[in-house]
Parts: structure tokens; sequence; C-alpha cells
């Protein structure tokens, strides 16, 4: 009798418990810890990237599966030490169930092992060296890689009569993926490379670099350097008379990041890039995007990092609407790969097995539309994958 007494009040303990723990972890707020570049040299890729994290809970609502959004930012000023410290305080001390930004490949890389220990997911939403999610197995990408899109420039230009490329890349690890791809792909289509140089990444003199590649005489000059730095190497080109001594300027977008670019002014229009995104890019979804964050900042026109932000919010949306909230980090990743999204970009797709981005990549050419520098994009790789594969 007692026995049955006892078992009666267990099962309905067990039964009230149930019933407090699950609403009870569905009002827990979920903390993100938001960790990007806010001041600094590269301060407009995390007012980039936080300003689209904001206007995604503006218009999604701040609630997802039951559970309250809160972002925690944190400036690292591109110190990796200061991202790796925030990344271990905000796990530790402030209980955040997930990490997010990463302004730059060395501060991604600062964090991966405190992802690791802590098994928390890690959403990269701007770095872009192609290693990245091999630092650790909690790591998902929503920006680029250098890679994927470097390899379809050095297509086009073989296709297009350039024969001869002279290489400048920033002396970091996503210059070097950079400069890799293009020599690997540009040699593979039949073209030359007739020089290449690293440029420090400590207060870049551009100037001794731009000289060396027109002395070299290339059809063309390819240009890698992080968003930011697109204006110093653009004043370079225009005052050594680059183009007039008939040499194109290519590269990947960031050089021509549509944070600045209607800043550099005439010297900017006929660059040829391949990137994923173009704040011109033609699609309902990109024109509301870019009209609602335009609203949101005045005087700010969304880039790249912009995206890889407000689609790092909608994969954590997204992802925690099918794990009814947890962001437990092995349920989250199994959840988050393979997942295809759409963003102000188009589609793009979660690889399951590189947990890195696939998306479509843009051949554009930088132009005045209606009195503003625009890049406008012209020719559409589908699917391009982490490695350039496409
Ligand atoms: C990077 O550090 O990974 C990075 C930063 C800015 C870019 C591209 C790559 O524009």
């Amino acid at each position: 009798m007692i026995a049955r007494l006892s078992l009666t009040v267990a099962l309905i303990a067990l039964v009230i418990g149930a019933f407090i723990s699950a609403p009870a972890l569905a009002q827990q707020p979920l903390k993100i810890g938001l960790i990007l570049p806010m001041t600094g040299p590269f301060a407009s890729t995390g007012r980039q990237a936080d300003a689209a994290v904001k206007l995604y809970i503006a218009e999604h609502g701040d609630v997802v599966a039951g559970r309250k959004i809160e972002v925690l930012l944190r400036d690292d000023a591109n110190a990796p030490e200061t991202t790796k410290r925030y990344a271990q305080e905000l796990i530790t001390n402030d209980h955040v169930e997930i990490l997010a930004g990463f302004g730059l490949t060395p501060l991604a890389y600062a964090a991966a092992p405190v992802a690791t220990a802590a098994k928390v997911p890690m959403i990269v939403m701007c770095a872009g060296t192609v290693n990245v999610p091999e630092k650790s197995p909690y790591i998902i990408r929503t920006s680029f890689t250098l890679p994927q899109n470097t390899a379809p420039i050095a297509v086009w230009a073989a296709k297009h009569g350039i024969k001869k490329v002279f290489t400048m890349v920033a002396e970091y690890a996503p210059g070097i993926d950079a400069e890799t791809t293009f020599l690997n792909v540009f040699k593979a289509e039949g073209g030359q490379i007739v020089g290449s140089v690293r440029v420090p990444m400590q207060n870049p003199d551009y100037a001794p670099f731009v000289q060396r590649a027109k002395d070299a005489k290339p059809d063309a000059l390819f240009v890698f350097v992080p968003s930011g730095e697109g204006a110093a190497v653009m004043k370079q080109f225009a005052e050594r008379g680059l183009a007039q001594a008939g040499i194109k300027l290519i590269g990947t977008g960031d050089v021509v990041d549509d944070d600045i670019l209607d800043s550099m002014g005439d010297p900017a229009i006929g660059t040829i890039t391949s990137f994923h995104y173009s704040a011109d890019h033609p699609s309902a979804e990109n024109k509301a995007y870019v009209a609602a964050s335009e609203k949101a900042n005045p005087g700010m026109r969304p880039n790249f990092m912009s995206v890889g932000g407000w689609d790092g919010m909608m994969l954590i949306y997204e992802v925690l609407k099918k794990t009814n909230g947890s962001a437990d980090g092995d349920k989250f990743l199994a959840a988050a790969e393979g997942m295809s999204l759409i963003g102000p970009q188009g589609k793009f797709t979660i690889d399951p097995k590189a947990r890195d981005i696939i998306q479509d990549v843009y051949i554009r050419e930088t132009k005045r539309v209606n009195g503003h520098l625009y890049n406008v994009e012209f020719d559409r790789i589908p699917n391009v994958q982490h490695n350039g594969k496409y």
C-alpha cells in the first residue's frame, strides 16, 4: 500500500515536472553572443553585420520557437585575443548559447577552440578563408569563401581576351586563398601570370605594389583586399594611370564594396569582379532588403557583410524552429546541415559536409546608375561551392 502510494506520488511528480520544465525552457531567453569589429580599421564590417542582425530581429520579431532572442554585442576591434576572451566570457558568465559574427579570418580562428570546448554553435557571418569551418565542428558559415568568389573571375578573364595577369592580395589567409585560386584556375584556362605581390595588412601602402603591377605590363591587375580597403587601392590605380596604360582592374567584389563604392568615383567604373552579392541585385527580395536597410540606417548602403549577418540570423531562426528552440550544439548542427534558404543574394544552401555556404556567384561591371556607382551583374554561375568548384 505504501509502495503503491509512493509510486503514485512519484508519477504525479514526474508529470508535474514535465509540465514545468517544457514551458520553463521555452520561456528562458536565448542569448546570442555577437562579436564584431565595431571600432578600428574594419569597423565598417562590424557596422554592416550588426545592422543586419538588428534589422532581421525587427522584421521577424524577437521570439522564435517560444524563446526570446537576446543579442549581446561585443566589439573586438579586430584583435584576435579580444575575440577569444569575449567568446569565453559570453559563454561562461553570460550563458550565451550561440556565438556569431567574426569580421575577419584571424578573429574566427581565435574563437573556434572556445566553441569546440563548449559545444556551442558558432555562426561565421563575415570571414572568408576556405578552411575556417575546419577549425571547429560547431562552425557554420553564412558569408562566402575566397575560392568561391575568385574562381569565376579567373575563368571569365581567360575567356575574354585577358592573357597576362598580375595579382595583388592582402598578405593574410584570405589573400593567400584568393592568390592560389586565381593562379591555379587562370593557368588551367591557358592564362599567364606575370607577377604576384602580397601587401602587408599593417598600415598598407598600395603605391609601390601598384607601380610594380604597371611595370609588368599585364592585360589586367587582379586584386583582393578585405572590405574597407578598396578605396585606397582604387586611388593608386587612378593616380598611377593603369587604365590609361591599358591595364584592366579585375578582382573579387571586396575591392568595389558597396559600403564605400560610391565614394570611389569615376576610377572605379569598368572594374570587373565576381561576387555573391551586389546591392544592385535585381530580385524583389533584394530590392526590399536594400530599401529596409537604408531606411533603418540612413546614409549606409548594405554590402556583403550585411548579407552575411542577415543570412546568419535567418539560419539561427530557421534552425531553432526545427529544434523546438534548442541550441544544443549537436542538434543545432544536425538541423542546419543541408538547409536551403533565400537571402538578399538569392538561394543559398549549407553544404552538409563542409558546413559552408553554396551560392550563386555573379560577374559584375561597376557602372554609374542614376548618378550612383553600382556593381551591375551580367553573368551568373550557379551553386558555387566553398572550394570554388561548380
Ligand atoms: C576575412 O578576413 O576573412 C575577410 C575579411 C574581409 C573580406 C574578405 C575576407 O572582404
